[in-house]
């Protein structure tokens, strides 16, 4: 069914005068014109269907009714900030809690991923009272300033590295200098981010913060060794500094095996703090930081108030922690006002360039 009244080349001009082009169009040279998504598929304004390969937000399928529906009736009752005494908040981080390690038991909800990052930098930088970043080559951490400068897949076009900013090589066992066949993989990577962070020393650096997605997916979906992000985390709170996993894009089941991507590197990894995105709300702009205690309190300690408007979008979507017996399978539920509904949904799986069916991403 074509649902276009105004016509792709309108569009387009339009959009070529009103919008910068720095916000680039999927398949630029010949874009296609999205009007509806429906579950895993996409549809065009002559009613073609897509299979959604690409979109990574729409967790539990586009236009979930469920979702749909949790929207329109929150928006019916409440759109505010995280000022008021609310259930949802409360409920949400209760039910967030349920997934994550113990010690990471503190949370703070927002808009987006990059604030969820920036937010993380600032806690890192609070509580250990350092201002340096150690961070994976080729690494995304969002779009604010302070996030640019933590990313070298950014950074490297625009000002170049900070000195505040050190850069470790990806952990990357099938490109990368150890492979496979190397006897240590693991700890051969982490010493080359102690190797980073002696060097910073040396010039009287003081690190603050390892930034890392928990499977850097934006840098190639490289699955670090197991053992690499203990060793890693070992090397960067003995500097002082704490571990930020990077769970926006990877988070919420969408490794399969694990809710979230650090539980590949063992049920005892605990970062420092987790940072969350994305597939959080279903495309919506709902971000989450989770952390622990003695960070929180140090972040308290400022006496500066931290509050944003997400609290109204936090019943939309839960997801529930995969099913263990099939890891392939995410149960996402969407919960809506206190009424759950579960509904198996198969995640994609792809088969990873070993040909192991592996993350959804
Ligand atoms: C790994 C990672 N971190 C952070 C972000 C920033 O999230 P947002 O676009 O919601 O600000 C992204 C976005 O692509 C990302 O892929």
């Amino acid at each position: 069914m074509a649902t276009d009244p105004r016509g792709k080349a309108a569009t387009l001009a339009l959009r070529r005068r009103l919008l910068s082009n720095s916000c680039r169009l999927f398949f630029p040279e010949d874009p296609i014109k999205i009007v509806r998504g429906q579950g895993q598929y996409m549809y065009d304004e002559q009613g073609a269907e897509y299979i959604d390969c690409i979109n990574n937000v729409a967790h539990v399928g586009h236009c979930h009714p469920l979702v749909v529906q949790a929207a329109h009736e929150q928006n019916q009752v409440l759109n505010t900030n995280s000022r008021y005494l609310h259930d949802n908040i409360v409920d949400y981080a209760q039910r967030l809690s349920e997934t994550l390690p113990e010690k990471l038991c503190v949370f703070y909800f927002l808009n987006s991923g990059s604030e969820a990052n920036d937010l993380a930098l600032r806690l890192a930088r609070q509580y250990t009272g350092h201002w340096d970043v150690v961070v994976l080559d080729h690494a995304y951490h969002g779009h604010l300033s302070s996030l640019i400068d933590i990313s070298p897949y950014k950074f490297r076009d625009l000002d170049g590295q900070k000195e505040w900013v050190h850069v470790a090589p990806l952990p990357d066992t099938y490109r990368g200098p150890y492979r496979e066949d190397h006897p240590n993989p693991a700890v051969a990577y982490a010493s080359e981010v102690k190797r980073v962070v002696s060097s910073a020393q040396e010039k009287g650096r003081k690190i603050a913060a390892f930034f890392a997605e928990s499977l850097p997916s934006v840098g190639g979906q490289i699955i670090p060794p197991a053992g690499y992000f203990p060793e890693v985390a070992g090397h960067i709170r003995r500097a002082g500094g704490v571990f930020v996993a990077d769970e926006i894009q990877v988070g919420f089941g969408r490794v399969g095996k694990h809710f979230w991507a650090f539980q590949l590197q063992g049920e005892d990894f605990v970062p420092d703090i987790v940072t969350m995105g994305k597939s959080i709300g279903n495309g919506h702009p709902v971000a989450c930081v989770a952390t622990t205690h003695a960070v929180a309190r140090a972040f308290e300690a400022t006496g500066v108030e931290y509050f944003n408007t997400a609290e109204r979008k936090l019943h939309f979507v839960e997801h529930r922690r995969p099913r263990k017996e099939c890891p392939e399978v995410q149960a996402p539920d969407v919960f809506q006002l206190g009424q759950r509904t579960t509904r198996g949904s198969k995640a994609g799986c792809h088969p990873d360039r070993h040909g192991r069916e592996s993350e959804k991403l």
